[in-house]
């Protein structure tokens, strides 16, 4: 079957079996930054945002998704190249294997549509839901807290 859906900011026509999940499309288009991990909805590697919101794409199937908006880290990066958070777990040391990192930049991108300077404990909320094996959550959550306070700041060159 076919499902129309935009990806990435793009409209996209996905050729889809029935039983696809969104991961399985996703990573046999190219969009590599979305990991296998789970398949069961535990690990959050696999985290996209659907119309905003962070969501496990192993979970979701494709023919569920007319009409919707997806995003993958690609978006951002196509976009405005490395991004100001990205910027900000580099200079935190927050990536070690970085299996994890694109699905925690989405998560916390999705909380910055509705918070854009979160809290620490919305920020550990936010990131709840992607498991990370190396190293662990206080730099990603320094990280995040560095991007909100210097995001001004960066911009004027200070
Ligand atoms: S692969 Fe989707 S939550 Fe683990
Ligand atoms: S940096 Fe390796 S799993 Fe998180």
């Amino acid at each position: 079957m076919k499902v129309h859906f935009i990806l990435n900011g793009k409209r996209h026509s996905a050729k889809t079996p029935p039983g696809e999940t969104l991961l399985e499309h996703l990573r046999k288009s190219g969009f590599y930054s979305v990991k296998h991990g789970c398949d069961e909805g535990s690990c959050g590697a696999c985290t996209v945002l659907i119309d905003g919101r962070a969501q496990n794409a192993c979970l979701i199937l494709v023919q569920t998704l007319a009409g919707k908006t997806v995003e993958t880290l690609e978006h951002f990066n196509l976009k405005q190249g490395v991004t100001p958070l990205q910027e900000a777990f580099l200079k935190t040391g927050a990536i070690q294997c970085g299996y994890c990192t694109p699905a925690m930049l989405l998560a916390l991108e999705a909380v910055k549509r509705t918070h854009p300077k979160p809290d620490i404990e919305t920020i550990r909320e936010a990131l709840s839901g992607v498991l990370c094996r190396c190293t662990g959550y206080v730099k990603p959550v320094a990280a995040a807290m560095h991007e909100n306070v210097t995001e001004g700041e960066e911009q004027t060159g200070d």
